[in-house]
């Protein structure tokens, strides 16, 4: 494994995280006994960040991680979100989400579910538009002094509200979809991070497991599974993206690697403060995607793959319109 500092932090951490999104029923099933032996499967290679959320299968992402680091919670850095308050249809909802109070018994709930004292780092996973960033970072910085908190973190924040953020208490990072078919990030917030001394923690890096070829059939995800709501695995887009990851795929088997790790290997070639945090539930897939770390790509590779993944080119926005509106605020 190779370790960078992350951020302004002074605390190296893993090149590759483990995002345990997954682990909690987000793309159907999951069972808790393989969700562990993947987390310390993680761990015995070098990973020491971890990516979760108090709204991950309602807590039960904090419950499991929480089993799965006892007795190890010094061999880890948990990066947690807050998630978003749910409405009666449960359907994520950013106004009041950032509020103070909110803020903080997110805090105490995620701190009880993952049995420890400490966050490392919190971060707020949607800005909420009704509460300045001011407001909603300074609640943060009071549980920072208070030792609830070790660093604040942002998700899917806009770069001028990161560099509002920054002026009332360093940011750590910030955490952004970034991988082959969603570049959004290349459009001022990788510049706002390399400004700010910040890392930028790099999510779906697998484009939700379609960059990794094991998505081959529009309408293949079961009821439970968020990604049949994502309009790039819509039928209409479906046979375009898909041309696309073939081709990706192509270039992998040439060079004795996987798609997956081709994905991983060119987040990781974007920058030294990039942080992929490939989500898994899995020991055959956690292997296979920290192998990545070994694969390093040509200048004519990488240029290649920009132009079998020129900027947009995906079919259909990463999140359906109600998403959308709550990204890049
Ligand atoms: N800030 C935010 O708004 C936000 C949003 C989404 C996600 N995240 C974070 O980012 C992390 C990563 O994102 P993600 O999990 O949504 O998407 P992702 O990492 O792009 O893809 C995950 C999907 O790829 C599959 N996969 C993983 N490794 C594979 C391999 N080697 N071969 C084939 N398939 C593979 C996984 O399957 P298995 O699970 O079956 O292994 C899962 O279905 C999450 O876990 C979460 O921590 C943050």
């Amino acid at each position: 494994m190779q370790y960078r500092e992350f951020g302004h932090s002074g605390v190296k951490l893993s090149r590759i995280g483990l995002g345990c999104f997954s682990m909690s029923g987000a793309y159907g099933v999951a069972n808790d006994a393989e969700s562990i032996a993947t987390i310390h499967r993680a761990m015995e290679r070098g990973v020491n960040l971890l990516d979760t959320s108090a709204r991950y299968g309602g807590g039960h992402n904090h419950l499991l991680i929480g089993q799965a680091i006892q007795g190890r919670r010094d061999k880890v850095f948990i990066h947690s979100k807050t998630g978003t308050i749910r409405d009666e249809n449960n359907r994520s909802v950013a106004e009041g989400s950032g509020a103070p109070d909110r803020l903080r018994e997110i805090c105490e709930l995620s701190l009880k579910n993952l049995g420890v004292d400490y966050l490392d780092a919190m971060c707020q996973s949607r800005v909420d538009p009704t509460i300045p960033i001011e407001d909603s970072v300074g609640a943060v910085a009071r549980l920072v002094e208070e030792g609830k908190v070790r660093f604040i973190g942002l998700s899917e924040a806009a770069p001028d509200t990161v560099r509002r953020a920054a002026t009332v208490h360093p940011i750590v990072s910030l955490q952004y979809e970034y991988s082959l078919w969603t570049r959004d990030v290349e459009e001022g917030h990788r510049d706002a991070c390399d400004e700010l001394g910040m890392a930028l923690m790099a999510y779906a890096p697998l484009g939700y497991g379609f960059l990794a070829g094991v998505v081959d059939k529009a309408g293949s995800q079961s009821e439970d599974d968020i990604r049949g709501k994502f309009p790039r695995f819509y039928e209409e887009n479906f046979a375009a993206n898909r041309e696309r990851v073939a081709l990706l795929e192509a270039l992998a088997a040439d060079k004795g690697v996987t798609a997956a790790q081709i994905a991983i290997a060119w987040v990781l070639a974007q920058n030294d403060n990039v942080f992929p945090i490939p989500g898994c539930k899995s020991r055959n897939h956690i292997d296979e995607n920290l192998d990545a770390v070994e694969v390093s790509l040509t200048p004519e590779e990488i240029a290649r793959f920009d132009e079998i993944f020129p900027k947009g080119v995906a079919a259909g926005t990463r999140y359906p319109p109600g998403g959308m509106q709550r990204v890049n605020l």
